[in-house]
Parts: C-alpha cells; structure tokens; sequence
C-alpha cells in the first residue's frame, strides 16, 4: 500500500499523524562472516520488505569483537542507515575518532560523558525522521549511568522526530523487558541485543510500541553466541584461558522488521529469522 508522501511530511509534527515506515533492524553483526551474511541476505531482504530505513548493531563486526572505521564504512555503503553498538564499542582503538566525527553510528548513551561518541542519532528518508537511541542494561555491563535516567536525556536529545527505534544492549531479560514497558507509548520500538539469541517475545506492547527481548544475531549459529565451538566448551571445561575465534557454522541474520503508520507508533513487529543463501 502506498501512502500519500507530501500528506505525511506535511502532518509529521503531531501525534498519531501519518509518517508510514518500515524499519529494518539488524542484531550483532558477527565478524567477517556476519558481514557477508548481511550482504548476501540484503537484497533479498529489500525486495521483500522494501525498508525505509535499516539500522544494524555493529558491536562485533571486527573479529567478533568491537568495529573498526573500515567495518563502519562497508556497513554503510551496503544501506545500513544507523549503526549501533554495545559493551564491545571500544575493542578496536582506530574506531574512537570515527565515533566522534560520524554523526550516524551510535554507541549507548549512558556510557560516561568522558568516552568517546554519542548515543543518539537522527536520519531522514522519505520525508521521515527516524531517531536512534542506543542504551546500555546496567546488569553485568559497564555503563556509567542508570539506562532509565538516561534514556529521558537521549529522547529529549532527539528533538522532533517521527519515529524512534531504541536498541537496549542488555544482558539481563528484567532490564529489557522493564525498558519495553518504561517507553511503551512514547517510542516507535525497543529491541533487544547483545545476547546473540533471539527471543520469542515479539509484540506490539498496548500503547504502540513494538518489542522484543533479544533480535539475535547475525553471524555463525554453529557456534556459540559466534564464537567456534570447540573453543567455548573447551574454556568452560578446563578454566584456562583459550583463544577464542570466530565459528563460521551456519550463519544467520537475525532481526526484526517494525511496520509503522502513525507517528511513535509501531502497526507489527516480525521477526526476520533467515539462513545466508548458498552462493549461486
Ligand atoms: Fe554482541
Ligand atoms: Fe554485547
């Protein structure tokens, strides 16, 4: 269905006015084989989903670890319209002035004042605004500030903007899903990552607001969270420190795509579950 675009521009500004949206959201790109998985599966993803926007976290596109300006920059030339990140944001040292200088890859907001990046972001398609949040559980991560003071701080940050994609980074399921309810209403979706496993909660939440717990990853099933197999039951059978590798069994992307109509509001949620093609 298409919708009338100079009407939903022109009506952006209020709530529940028209800005149609689909948004295309991408868990942890794993390594180099989560790149190419999102490359292989993009086109077809496109063609079947048509997104006006995609966002991708890409807190473990180097190596499985962290992103360097080279990653950011394939991301970006593939589509990737925001990219987000997590607890692995500062592995790679050469990415610290990148996240100062490009306005569109996000790390969390409640990480300190003093670390290098932001963690908002806006970008515009289609006559959309589309705002990003990252934001960091504060359960077994480091982040330097309360994720629920914070997130007020960042959405303030947004200005006026259609829709509002928040990426909760978060290890546990109670910080996620009490962050679901906190914004229920007054952002577009909050979607899970960081645990690189895909929950089946996916819903639109009363007042609007689609969510889930984990998206899941986008790299290697095989292995565990991503990493080669042998080499994680390996550290957990003997306790001695194992170098740990990228697996390169079966990889996936995972992730969400949101459907919106109305401003701050999201219509559906679908989980997008799907195997890399096999090369032709
Ligand atoms: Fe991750
Ligand atoms: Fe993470």
């Amino acid at each position: 269905m298409s919708e009338p675009q100079a009407a939903e521009t022109e009506a952006s500004g209020r709530p529940g006015a028209r800005a149609a949206a689909r948004i295309l959201f991408v868990g942890d790109i794993v390594g180099g084989i989560g790149r190419q998985t999102l490359l292989d599966c993009l086109p077809v993803l496109r063609e079947r989903y048509q997104p006006t926007f995609i966002v991708a976290n890409g807190e473990n596109a180097a190596g499985g670890l962290g992103i360097t300006p080279k990653n950011a920059d394939q991301l970006f030339a593939a589509g990737i319209d925001v990219i987000t990140l997590g607890n692995h944001t500062y592995h790679r040292r050469e990415i610290y002035p990148y996240l100062d200088s490009n306005a569109a890859i996000v790390r969390p907001a409640n990480f300190l004042r003093s670390q290098p990046g932001r963690g908002t972001a806006v970008v515009e398609r289609d006559g959309v605004r589309l705002g990003v949040v990252n934001i960091s559980g504060n359960l077994y991560l480091r982040a330097g500030r309360s994720a629920f003071t914070e997130i007020e701080v960042a959405l303030a940050e947004l200005g006026e903007v259609d829709h509002v994609l928040v990426d909760v980074h978060a290890e546990a399921t109670s910080e996620k899903v009490a962050m679901g309810w906190h914004l229920d209403g007054r952002v577009t979706a909050v979607v899970g990552t960081h645990t690189h496993v895909p929950t089946a909660d996916a819903r639109v939440l009363p007042e609007g607001t689609a969510y889930i717990t984990d998206v899941g990853m986008t790299g290697p099933r095989g292995g565990v969270i991503g990493v080669k197999r042998e080499q994680a039951i390996a550290s957990l059978l003997t306790h001695m420190p194992v170098r740990f590798e990228t697996s390169d069994q079966d990889p996936w992307l995972m992730g969400v795509l949101v459907s919106c109509s109305e401003r701050l509001r999201a219509d559906s949620i679908e989980q997008v579950l799907m195997p890399r093609p096999a090369p032709a």
